[in-house]
């Protein structure tokens, strides 16, 4: 959406959004038509501001839009960015129609701490998820669409400039996620998602590689091969990004890793219907990673940042890896597939060996859409988040909190990592006996024998990555979870 600024209203938008809290100042609402109407109808009780109502107004002023939606946000004591953000989504939601295009925003002094938020709820649902419909169904859904998004205020000072670039940078971010999480296998294959992070790489002058099956073979990195012996041709990549802040610092890098599964099938331990059909989704870990890169260097992050993606599918066919077959991780540990299905902590465990011995990172950090068992544990609401470090976990913990992207900590028992030890090889990638037992647990249990005394941290977003019943902030599918909360974290890391 394209964002511009202006000093007064002007009669041209669809709608011109005016957001208040109840009992705040009506005097900072920056225009004195608003600024008595709501005064007016806040004395004749017809509009308190509570949080989540509004009003539609349609003033005659030739300088007013023809539409201005007033919008309650509560008591002033009581806000939050979440709470800001989330009313701005949903009231806004109901708006996105054919004949409203363009939006306006009036700030007021009032709100203006929030206008992060204000923004960010805006923009955020701007989202449009079905991607490949084409012609007259294309035409529909994005009409729905704002296109423009103009901020009103005589007075808008820098800071309030940079919370609204903020909130673009990460908004757009957060749809550079959504849009390769939904993307379907078939367009989105490994190659087309090498090419997306290739692309904002190149926009952004990071450095990236993305190595191929025969580098991956070269070096040995059986786990990851191990998933991609069932996918034919459909090969399987590393990819490796690297962000460099402007200001030189001697700190160790922050490792992010991502899981890239393309299409999870399940392999030999195939997925039944209602388990398979949106297995697109697997590759969220991966996307989130992509989405962080592509709002670093225009946040100005501060800090070296490298991000690992393992790319393939986990398909079947008469070279796929089987129950019972032992393989030789990167890292020279042997595993047992007990299970082709338990897929994300192999690739993982490659990815992690490589980017911690390459980079020697401060802290490492890895996504995945790992398993069923923190969904249901967990729900749509937190990631699972794991780790080997209390005081990382906390900080995690604290920027979800921040974004509200919510993560719940969970335990990993020495029994838990006990039961990945193997019978006849060094691990295994479930624990037969028990595998219906803290599922969450025993997979980063299992992710922990690879990545040794090294700081790291693991979230399992399988269940707050893609969602059917979308949140204020969403529209159905890939939310685009993690980004903002990890922009969050590496700006108070
Ligand atoms: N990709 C799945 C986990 C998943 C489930 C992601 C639901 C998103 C929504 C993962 O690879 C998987 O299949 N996990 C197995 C592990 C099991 C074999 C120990 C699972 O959860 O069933
Ligand atoms: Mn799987
Ligand atoms: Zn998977």
């Amino acid at each position: 959406m394209r964002v511009s600024y202006s000093k007064a209203p002007s009669a041209k938008p669809d709608m011109l959004v005016c957001p208040v809290f109840d009992h705040g100042k009506k005097k900072s609402i920056d225009h004195p038509a608003v600024r008595k109407a709501v005064g007016k109808m806040k004395k004749d009780k017809l509009f308190q501001a509570k949080n989540g109502t509004s009003v539609m107004l349609y003033p005659s002023s030739k300088n007013l839009p023809k539409r201005l939606l007033v919008i309650g946000l509560g008591k002033k004591s009581k806000a939050s960015e979440t709470k800001v953000r989330n009313t701005l989504a949903k009231l806004l939601k109901g708006y996105q129609k054919k004949d409203i295009n363009s939006i306006a925003l009036l700030t007021c002094t009032d709100i203006n701490q929030y206008l992060q938020a204000v923004v960010e709820g805006m923009l955020l649902i701007n989202y449009n998820p079905a991607q490949y419909k084409t012609g007259k169904n294309r035409k529909k859904v994005q009409e729905t669409l704002f296109k423009s998004l103009t901020i009103v205020g005589s007075d808008i000072t820098a800071d309030e400039r940079k919370a609204v670039k903020r909130a673009q940078v990460l908004s757009e971010s957060v749809d550079v996620v959504r849009d390769l999480v939904n993307g379907a296998p078939n367009h989105i294959t490994v190659d087309a998602f090498a090419d997306k992070a290739k692309k904002i790489a190149k926009k952004n002058k990071y450095s990236i590689k993305v190595y191929n099956k025969s580098w991956i073979t070269k070096k040995g990195m059986g786990a990851l091969l191990s998933v991609n012996s069932g996918s034919g041709s459909k090969s399987a990549r590393l990819v490796v990004m690297e962000y460099k802040p402007k200001k030189k610092s001697k700190k160790a890098p922050i490792l992010l890793v991502g899981k890239g599964l393309i299409f999870d099938a399940g392999g030999y331990n195939l997925k039944p219907s209602k388990y398979i059909e949106d297995m697109h989704q697997d590759k969220a870990g991966g996307s989130l990673v992509v989405g962080v890169f592509n709002a670093l260097k225009a946040l100005n992050i501060n800090r070296r940042v490298i991000g690992i993606v393992p790319l393939t599918e986990n398909l079947i066919d008469a070279d796929a890896q089987k129950p019972s077959d032992v393989v030789t991780s990167y890292s020279g540990k042997t595993v047992e597939i007990r299970n082709t299905d338990a897929e994300g902590r192999m690739i993982l465990a490659d990815a992690l060996t490589y980017g911690i011995e390459t980079y020697k990172p401060e802290y490492t950090i890895d996504f995945a859409t790992l398993t069923g068992a923190c969904v249901v544990a967990l729900g749509d609401r937190y990631a699972g988040l794991m780790g080997n470090n209390e005081s990382l976990v906390e900080k995690i913990k604290k920027a979800g909190d921040n974004t509200d992207e919510l993560a719940w900590k969970m335990p990993i028992h020495d029994d838990f990592r006990e039961a990945m030890k193997g019978k006849v090889a060094d691990l295994r990638n479930i624990d037969d006996e028990t595998s219906s037992m803290a599922g969450a647990s025993k997979a980063a249990a299992f992710l922990e024998h690879f990545v040794g005394k090294n700081k790291w941290a693991h979230l399992d977003i399988a269940g707050v990555a893609y969602n059917k019943k979308p949140k204020d902030i969403d529209h159905p599918f890939a939310t685009g979870y993690g980004v903002r909360m990890m922009i969050d974290f590496l700006e108070n890391c």
